[in-house]
């Protein structure tokens, strides 16, 4: 038995004022091709029958991840978080419905969020990582090439004299500061983490249950509520309170020091899209080097990226903006400050 888990809870605040709380990132179409969430799902069932896959969200965005997935993953497959507690819990809480409910299996656990070039090279490292996760009791991860000192992802070190495909890690290391996130690519020794991972069920909930005890109790306590008439009433009370962590610092950093992680380095053309700075990892720039999406004139400018939703929007001897009009907002900010769109969100957020 595999499973297919979709983690799709987060906000993607980056992407306001696209992206709001009901129709966050992985609801978005920023490729011009699908959401986000189809193009996850789909790279999924390249391995996982369609039955089998997941996702899990915030309950906020079921109803529109239903509508969206239509046909694709089930309705009851669609597991919907009372809060968003980070991705300690949500993957516990996937790994005890399919454990309680389904049975005992190996999972693979993907964001949503990300663009992947090659899918089949993807496929083929899935198809590796389940073989192995189903052989022995361990962590699966894929690795990629980092190339810059990025502070925003997790690292493996792993034995790269092992000539097999799949290599034991020595150390995984979230979000490192930048001194060290260059020492760690100056070394050549690291891979960063997909955020994709691999492993069986109980292996997961076994060592939730020893790393992280009391995340454990909350998600046992949910467990025994499932297939009763409690079972949406406790999930409700309990999930909640559940402690925030994410699952590279709970469970892979203290793994890892106990040799339970192996890394697959691979690569499939995986591209974090994180922001609207981010938007030719999905669309060629024309001669300017500008991005321009919908109904939009640009007149002497450069580096920019412009999208309408309906309106003509129109430039003249603009440089290196991000501008984007929605129905009910307008946005305009220096492209390289493109990660502070969040606090616009934020001082939204205060203003209520
Ligand atoms: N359902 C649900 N509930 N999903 C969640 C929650 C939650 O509470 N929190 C986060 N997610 C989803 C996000 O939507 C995203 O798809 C994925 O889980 C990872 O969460 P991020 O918040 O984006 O994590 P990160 O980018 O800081 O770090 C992770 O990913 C990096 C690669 O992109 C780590 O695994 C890093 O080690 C890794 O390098
Ligand atoms: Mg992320």
């Amino acid at each position: 038995n595999h499973y297919g888990v979709i983690m799709a809870g987060g906000g993607g605040t980056r992407f306001w004022p696209l992206s709001r709380q009901k129709t966050p990132k992985q609801l978005l179409n920023l490729s011009g091709k699908d959401l986000m969430i189809n193009e996850a799902v789909e790279r999924m069932a390249t391995v996982i029958g369609k039955s089998n896959i997941f996702i899990v969200t915030a309950d906020l965005q079921a109803p529109a991840m239903i509508t969206a997935t239509h046909g694709k993953v089930f309705p009851m497959n669609i597991l919907a978080e009372p809060a968003a507690r980070n991705t300690a819990a949500c993957i516990g809480y996937a790994a005890m419905e399919i454990y309680r409910k389904y049975g005992d299996g190996v999972m693979i656990i993907t964001p949503a969020d990300h663009y992947i070039e090659n899918v089949p090279a993807l496929t083929e490292i899935f198809k590796t990582a389940i073989l192995t996760a189903e052989e022995q009791d361990k962590f699966v991860t894929i690795g990629l090439k980092p190339t810059f000192p990025s502070t925003g992802f997790g690292y493996i070190k792993y034995d790269a004299t092992v000539s097999d495909a799949v290599k034991p890690v020595i150390e995984f290391k979230e979000k490192p500061d930048e001194e060290t996130a260059k020492k760690y690519i100056e070394s050549g020794r690291y891979a960063w983490n997909s955020g994709m991972f691999i492993w069986k069920a109980s292996f997961i909930l076994k060592k939730l249950k020893e790393y992280v005890p009391d995340i454990y109790a909350d998600l046992k306590k949910i467990g025994d509520a499932m297939n009763t008439p409690s079972e949406q009433e406790v999930l409700n009370d309990v999930y909640p309170n559940i402690r925030k962590i994410s699952i590279d610092y709970a469970v892979m950093e203290p793994s890892a020091a106990k040799g339970d992680v192996l890394v697959i380095p691979g690569d499939c053309g995986w591209n974090d899209v994180g922001s609207w700075d981010m938007m030719d990892v999905l669309h060629t720039p024309n001669e300017d080097g500008n991005i321009l999406l919908g109904d939009v004139i640009a007149i002497d400018s450069k580096d920019s990226v412009i999208y309408s939703s309906g309106k003509t929007v129109t430039a003249v001897d603009v440089e290196g903006l991000v501008i984007v009009e929605t129905q009910d907002a307008i946005m305009v900010c220096k492209k390289d400050r493109a990660q502070n769109v969040k606090k616009i969100v934020d001082a939204l957020n205060e203003a209520g």
